[in-house]
C-alpha cells in the first residue's frame, strides 16, 4: 500500500494505470474508519483493478467548529485496516494541498440543500461539493464509492456529477450496522456507554415507522408518535424525522406506495449528532 500526499505524486501512477487499462476506484473518507468504510473498499476492489482511499477531514463541510476539532482522528489504525483490506493507495493530502488559498466558491444545489441536513447544517453541502469536486479533479477515478447512510450527500453528489459533467460513475453501498442495528458512523466513537445504548432510538424509530406505514397508519400520526418517543428520552434531541423522495428530498406529508420514499432521521444523543435512514419504496 502506497501513501500519496499530493497530485504530483499521483499523476504518473494514474497515467500508468490508465495506459494498462485499469479501472481506478476512489473511496473518499474523513478517516476514523469502521466496517462501513471497509464495505466501500471491498466493493471498489470487486469492481476496479486499483483502489485509492482518501483520508481528509474537510474543514469546509463543518458548520460547527467544535465538531471539526473533536472529529475522531485514528490514522495509525486507519492505515492498518486499509493495508489489511488490500487497498493499493491512500491519498493523505494536507490542508495546504486541498486549500492552498481560502475558497469562497459557492454551489447552489437548490431545494436539496435547504431541507433536512442542509437546513440543520447550513453550508455543509457546499463544503462537501467543494472537496468532492477537488478529489475528483485530483484523483480522476473511474468509479467513486459512497455510503447510503449519508443519503442526502449521495443526492448532492449525483447532482454535482451531473451538473459539472464529471466522468465518474457513482457506486452506492448499503448502510453497515452494528449487531444491534445502530448505523456505523465515525461519530459513534464519541458516544459514552449510556448514549450508545440510547442511540438505538434512531433505528428503532425508523423500523417502528416503517411497520406502521405497512399497516396503513397515517404518516402524520406516525411522525407525532416518533416525536413523542424522542421527547420522552432526556438524552435525545430530535432534529428531523421525515419521509422523503430519496433523490429530490421533497418531503411527503402523505405516504404513497407508488412513489419512491425513504425515512430520514437526525438526532443528538447527548452532544453527539447522529443520522440514519431506511428505504421504504425503492
Ligand atoms: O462522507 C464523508 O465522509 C465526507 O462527507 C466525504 C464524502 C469524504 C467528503 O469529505
Amino acid at each position: 500500500m502506497k501513501l500519496i500526499h499530493n497530485p504530483a505524486e499521483w499523476n504518473p501512477l494514474w497515467l500508468n494505470h490508465l495506459r494498462t487499462n485499469q479501472q481506478i476506484g476512489l473511496v473518499p473518507t474523513m478517516g476514523a474508519l469502521h466496517d462501513g468504510h471497509l464495505d466501500l473498499v471491498k466493493k471498489s476492489r470487486e469492481e476496479c483493478q486499483v483502489t485509492i482511499v482518501s483520508i481528509f477531514v474537510n474543514p469546509t463541510q463543518f458548520n460547527n467548529p467544535e465538531d471539526f476539532n473533536k472529529y475522531p482522528k485514528t490514522i495509525e489504525q486507519d492505515l492498518a485496516k486499509l493495508a489489511l483490506a488490500g487497498v493499493d493507495y491512500v491519498f493523505l493530502p494536507s490542508e495546504q494541498v486541498m486549500y492552498p488559498a481560502a475558497t469562497g466558491l459557492k454551489f447552489d444545489f437548490g431545494a436539496l440543500e435547504h431541507v433536512l441536513e442542509g437546513k440543520f447544517r447550513p453550508g455543509h453541502f457546499n463544503g462537501v461539493g467543494i472537496v468532492v469536486s477537488k478529489l475528483f479533479h485530483m484523483i480522476r477515478p473511474h468509479v467513486a464509492f459512497f455510503g447510503q447512510k449519508d443519503l442526502q450527500q449521495v443526492a448532492i453528489i449525483k447532482r454535482l456529477v451531473n451538473d459539472l459533467s464529471f466522468e465518474v460513475n457513482l457506486s452506492i453501498v448499503p448502510t453497515r450496522r452494528e449487531l444491534d442495528g445502530l448505523a456505523m458512523s465515525s461519530r459513534n466513537l464519541r458516544l459514552n456507554p449510556e448514549e450508545r445504548e440510547k442511540a438505538l432510538l434512531l433505528i428503532r424509530s425508523l423500523e417502528k415507522a416503517r411497520a406502521e406505514l405497512t399497516k396503513g397508519t397515517d404518516w402524520k400520526i406516525i411522525k407525532e408518535q416518533i416525536e413523542a418517543d424522542f421527547n420522552a428520552e432526556p438524552l435525545a434531541r430530535l432534529e428531523y424525522f421525515d419521509l422523503v423522495h430519496p433523490d429530490t428530498f421533497d418531503t411527503y406529508s402523505i405516504f404513497d406506495p407508488a412513489k419512491k420514499s425513504s425515512i430520514c432521521v437526525a438526532a443528538f444523543m447527548g452532544d453527539i449528532r447522529l443520522i440514519d435512514n431506511l428505504p421504504i419504496i425503492s
